[in-house]
Protein backbone atom coordinates (compact mmCIF):
# COMPACT_ATOMS: atom_id res chain seq x y z
CA UNK A 1 0.00 0.00 0.00
CA UNK A 2 1.69 3.58 -1.04
CA UNK A 3 -0.38 5.45 1.44
CA UNK A 4 1.63 7.58 3.82
CA UNK A 5 -1.07 8.45 6.23
CA UNK A 6 -1.42 5.23 8.00
CA UNK A 7 -1.67 6.13 11.96
CA UNK A 8 -5.55 6.78 13.10
CA UNK A 9 -5.09 7.98 16.94
CA UNK A 10 -8.07 7.11 18.74
CA UNK A 11 -9.40 9.54 20.55
CA UNK A 12 -10.58 8.09 24.07
CA UNK A 13 -10.92 10.90 26.09
CA UNK A 14 -13.56 12.41 28.85
CA UNK A 15 -13.60 15.69 27.36
CA UNK A 16 -13.72 17.97 24.51
CA UNK A 17 -11.12 19.93 25.98
CA UNK A 18 -8.81 16.74 25.97
CA UNK A 19 -9.47 16.40 22.30
CA UNK A 20 -9.09 19.94 21.22
CA UNK A 21 -5.93 20.04 23.33
CA UNK A 22 -4.67 16.77 21.43
CA UNK A 23 -5.53 18.25 17.84
CA UNK A 24 -4.25 21.38 18.07
CA UNK A 25 -0.92 19.93 18.40
CA UNK A 26 -1.43 17.39 14.95
CA UNK A 27 -0.97 18.09 11.44
CA UNK A 28 -4.48 16.44 9.81
CA UNK A 29 -1.99 15.46 7.11
CA UNK A 30 0.17 13.40 8.90
CA UNK A 31 -2.73 11.48 11.10
CA UNK A 32 -6.23 10.45 11.12
CA UNK A 33 -8.69 10.21 14.05
CA UNK A 34 -11.20 7.73 15.04
CA UNK A 35 -13.94 8.62 17.18
CA UNK A 36 -15.80 5.76 19.13
CA UNK A 37 -18.44 4.96 20.56
CA UNK A 38 -18.29 6.63 24.58
CA UNK A 39 -17.14 10.21 22.62
CA UNK A 40 -19.71 10.29 20.21
CA UNK A 41 -22.48 9.17 22.69
CA UNK A 42 -21.58 12.58 24.35
CA UNK A 43 -20.21 14.64 22.09
CA UNK A 44 -22.48 13.37 19.02
CA UNK A 45 -22.08 14.63 15.66
CA UNK A 46 -21.28 18.41 16.59
CA UNK A 47 -17.63 17.21 18.15
CA UNK A 48 -17.32 15.29 14.95
CA UNK A 49 -18.48 18.55 12.43
CA UNK A 50 -16.06 20.62 14.73
CA UNK A 51 -13.08 17.91 13.78
CA UNK A 52 -13.73 17.61 10.35
CA UNK A 53 -13.92 21.39 10.05
CA UNK A 54 -10.01 21.37 11.57
CA UNK A 55 -9.54 19.37 8.28
CA UNK A 56 -8.97 15.62 9.81
CA UNK A 57 -10.04 12.56 8.59
CA UNK A 58 -12.23 10.96 10.71
CA UNK A 59 -12.87 6.86 11.41
CA UNK A 60 -16.28 7.19 13.04
CA UNK A 61 -16.42 3.64 14.85
CA UNK A 62 -19.35 3.07 15.76
CA UNK A 63 -19.70 -0.46 14.30
CA UNK A 64 -23.42 -0.39 12.91
CA UNK A 65 -25.12 -4.10 13.69
CA UNK A 66 -29.02 -3.91 13.19
CA UNK A 67 -31.52 -4.43 10.18
CA UNK A 68 -30.33 -3.80 7.12
CA UNK A 69 -32.94 -0.84 6.60
CA UNK A 70 -31.66 0.78 9.71
CA UNK A 71 -28.40 0.55 8.83
CA UNK A 72 -29.07 1.91 5.23
CA UNK A 73 -29.99 4.88 7.28
CA UNK A 74 -27.42 5.07 9.54
CA UNK A 75 -24.79 4.54 7.36
CA UNK A 76 -25.87 7.69 5.22
CA UNK A 77 -26.33 9.83 7.90
CA UNK A 78 -22.65 9.11 8.87
CA UNK A 79 -21.79 10.07 5.63
CA UNK A 80 -23.79 13.01 5.39
CA UNK A 81 -21.47 13.82 8.47
CA UNK A 82 -18.38 13.98 6.01
CA UNK A 83 -16.54 11.01 7.91
CA UNK A 84 -13.79 9.35 6.32
CA UNK A 85 -14.54 5.69 7.21
CA UNK A 86 -16.75 4.04 9.55
CA UNK A 87 -17.41 0.28 11.09
CA UNK A 88 -20.20 -1.97 11.00
CA UNK A 89 -20.31 -5.24 12.43
CA UNK A 90 -20.07 -8.28 9.76
CA UNK A 91 -22.31 -10.55 11.69
CA UNK A 92 -25.18 -8.30 10.82
CA UNK A 93 -25.20 -10.27 7.80
CA UNK A 94 -24.95 -10.25 4.18
CA UNK A 95 -28.16 -7.79 3.42
CA UNK A 96 -27.28 -5.21 6.35
CA UNK A 97 -24.13 -5.57 4.67
CA UNK A 98 -25.10 -4.26 1.05
CA UNK A 99 -27.59 -1.87 2.51
CA UNK A 100 -24.88 -0.02 4.08
CA UNK A 101 -23.26 -0.10 0.57
CA UNK A 102 -26.30 0.74 -1.32
CA UNK A 103 -27.13 3.92 1.13
CA UNK A 104 -23.69 5.53 -0.47
CA UNK A 105 -23.19 4.18 -3.92
CA UNK A 106 -24.53 7.39 -5.47
CA UNK A 107 -22.28 9.86 -3.22
CA UNK A 108 -19.38 11.29 -4.94
CA UNK A 109 -17.46 11.32 -1.53
CA UNK A 110 -17.85 7.36 -0.10
CA UNK A 111 -16.99 7.37 3.50
CA UNK A 112 -14.61 3.92 3.29
CA UNK A 113 -17.07 0.62 4.96
CA UNK A 114 -15.04 -1.21 7.22
CA UNK A 115 -16.39 -4.09 8.78
CA UNK A 116 -15.59 -6.25 12.33
CA UNK A 117 -15.25 -9.19 12.23
CA UNK A 118 -15.09 -10.94 16.07
CA UNK A 119 -14.81 -8.84 18.84
CA UNK A 120 -11.44 -9.89 19.84
CA UNK A 121 -12.56 -9.91 23.34
CA UNK A 122 -14.65 -13.06 22.14
CA UNK A 123 -12.64 -16.29 22.89
CA UNK A 124 -13.37 -19.79 21.56
CA UNK A 125 -15.17 -20.76 24.74
CA UNK A 126 -17.94 -17.46 24.03
CA UNK A 127 -18.43 -19.14 20.85
CA UNK A 128 -19.24 -22.56 21.95
CA UNK A 129 -21.82 -20.61 23.46
CA UNK A 130 -23.36 -18.65 21.17
CA UNK A 131 -23.67 -22.13 18.97
CA UNK A 132 -20.35 -21.27 16.79
CA UNK A 133 -18.49 -24.94 16.69
CA UNK A 134 -15.32 -23.20 15.14
CA UNK A 135 -12.13 -21.77 16.13
CA UNK A 136 -12.13 -17.76 16.54
CA UNK A 137 -9.52 -17.50 13.71
CA UNK A 138 -11.78 -19.50 11.23
CA UNK A 139 -15.06 -17.25 12.51
CA UNK A 140 -12.76 -14.10 11.41
CA UNK A 141 -11.75 -15.36 8.14
CA UNK A 142 -15.34 -16.56 7.52
CA UNK A 143 -16.73 -12.93 8.37
CA UNK A 144 -13.69 -11.32 6.62
CA UNK A 145 -14.74 -13.29 3.57
CA UNK A 146 -18.74 -12.14 3.73
CA UNK A 147 -17.48 -8.80 4.00
CA UNK A 148 -15.51 -8.61 0.87
CA UNK A 149 -18.11 -10.64 -0.91
CA UNK A 150 -20.49 -8.21 0.60
CA UNK A 151 -18.84 -5.00 -0.94
CA UNK A 152 -16.73 -3.80 2.44
CA UNK A 153 -13.60 -1.88 1.80
CA UNK A 154 -11.64 -3.58 4.78
CA UNK A 155 -11.76 -5.27 8.02
CA UNK A 156 -10.77 -4.69 11.57
CA UNK A 157 -8.72 -7.40 12.75
CA UNK A 158 -6.13 -7.71 15.29
CA UNK A 159 -2.57 -7.30 13.75
CA UNK A 160 -1.76 -10.89 14.88
CA UNK A 161 -4.38 -12.03 12.66
CA UNK A 162 -3.47 -9.46 9.47
CA UNK A 163 -0.89 -12.12 8.11
CA UNK A 164 -3.55 -14.99 7.49
CA UNK A 165 -6.32 -12.53 6.15
CA UNK A 166 -4.00 -10.84 3.97
CA UNK A 167 -3.23 -14.43 2.15
CA UNK A 168 -7.38 -15.18 1.61
CA UNK A 169 -8.40 -11.85 0.63
CA UNK A 170 -8.04 -8.74 -1.88
CA UNK A 171 -4.56 -6.77 -2.05
CA UNK A 172 -6.81 -3.70 -2.13
CA UNK A 173 -9.19 -4.80 0.88
CA UNK A 174 -8.09 -2.77 3.97
CA UNK A 175 -6.73 -4.41 7.02
CA UNK A 176 -7.34 -1.78 10.14
CA UNK A 177 -5.42 -3.11 13.32
CA UNK A 178 -6.06 -1.48 16.62
CA UNK A 179 -3.74 -3.56 19.46
CA UNK A 180 -0.74 -1.32 18.59
CA UNK A 181 2.37 -1.01 21.08
CA UNK A 182 5.51 0.65 20.13
CA UNK A 183 8.64 -1.53 21.67
CA UNK A 184 9.11 -0.77 25.55
CA UNK A 185 5.41 1.09 25.75
CA UNK A 186 2.59 -0.31 28.35
CA UNK A 187 0.18 -3.17 27.09
CA UNK A 188 -2.54 -1.33 29.35
CA UNK A 189 -5.73 -3.61 29.15
CA UNK A 190 -4.41 -5.00 25.08
CA UNK A 191 -4.05 -8.41 25.38
CA UNK A 192 -2.18 -9.76 22.43
CA UNK A 193 0.18 -6.45 21.25
CA UNK A 194 2.16 -6.24 18.10
CA UNK A 195 4.43 -3.17 17.16
CA UNK A 196 4.33 -1.01 14.60
CA UNK A 197 6.25 -2.74 12.07
CA UNK A 198 5.36 -5.89 12.65
CA UNK A 199 1.71 -4.80 11.98
CA UNK A 200 2.50 -3.41 8.85
CA UNK A 201 4.85 -6.26 8.01
CA UNK A 202 1.93 -8.70 8.67
CA UNK A 203 -0.24 -6.84 5.79
CA UNK A 204 -1.73 -4.16 8.39
CA UNK A 205 -3.21 -0.67 6.25
CA UNK A 206 -3.83 1.26 8.81
CA UNK A 207 -2.60 1.16 12.58
CA UNK A 208 -5.27 2.42 15.27
CA UNK A 209 -3.42 3.20 18.16
CA UNK A 210 -4.71 5.62 21.01
CA UNK A 211 -3.18 5.65 24.13
CA UNK A 212 0.53 4.80 23.52
CA UNK A 213 0.18 8.40 21.61
CA UNK A 214 -2.37 10.57 24.27
CA UNK A 215 -0.91 9.96 26.84
CA UNK A 216 2.98 10.35 25.47
CA UNK A 217 4.46 13.24 27.32
CA UNK A 218 4.79 14.57 23.35
CA UNK A 219 2.43 12.97 21.42
CA UNK A 220 3.64 14.80 18.32
CA UNK A 221 7.70 13.10 19.13
CA UNK A 222 5.71 9.92 19.32
CA UNK A 223 3.29 10.24 16.69
CA UNK A 224 6.46 10.85 14.30
CA UNK A 225 8.70 7.58 15.57
CA UNK A 226 6.04 5.93 14.97
CA UNK A 227 6.17 7.07 11.72
CA UNK A 228 9.60 6.94 11.28
CA UNK A 229 9.49 3.00 12.50
CA UNK A 230 6.81 1.91 9.92
CA UNK A 231 8.08 4.18 6.65
CA UNK A 232 10.67 1.49 6.11
CA UNK A 233 8.70 -1.36 6.30
CA UNK A 234 7.45 -3.31 3.25
O1 LIG B 1 -5.29 3.01 23.56
P1 LIG B 1 -5.29 1.88 22.58
O2 LIG B 1 -4.16 1.98 21.57
O3 LIG B 1 -5.34 0.52 23.24
O4 LIG B 1 -6.65 2.09 21.77
C1 LIG B 1 -7.06 1.18 20.79
C2 LIG B 1 -8.39 1.61 20.23
O5 LIG B 1 -8.82 0.59 19.34
C3 LIG B 1 -9.48 1.79 21.27
O6 LIG B 1 -10.34 2.83 20.80
C4 LIG B 1 -10.19 0.45 21.25
O7 LIG B 1 -11.54 0.54 21.61
C5 LIG B 1 -10.06 0.06 19.79
N1 LIG B 1 -10.12 -1.39 19.55
C6 LIG B 1 -9.27 -2.28 20.15
N2 LIG B 1 -9.38 -3.62 19.88
C7 LIG B 1 -10.31 -4.06 19.06
C8 LIG B 1 -11.17 -3.17 18.44
C9 LIG B 1 -11.07 -1.82 18.72
O8 LIG B 1 -8.38 -1.88 20.88
N3 LIG B 1 -10.36 -5.34 18.81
Amino acid sequence: MQEQNRIIIALDMASTDEVMALLQQLDPASCRVKVGKELFTRFGPELVRKISDMGFDIFLDLKFHDIPNTVHKAVAAAAELGVWMLTLHASGGADMLRAARDAIADLEHKPLLVAVTLLTSLEEDDLIVQGVQRSPLEQVQRLASLAQECGMDGVVCSAAEAGELRKLLRKDFLLVTPGIRPQGDRADDQKRIVTPAAAVREGSDYLVIGRPITRAREPLEKLASIQKEISGVN
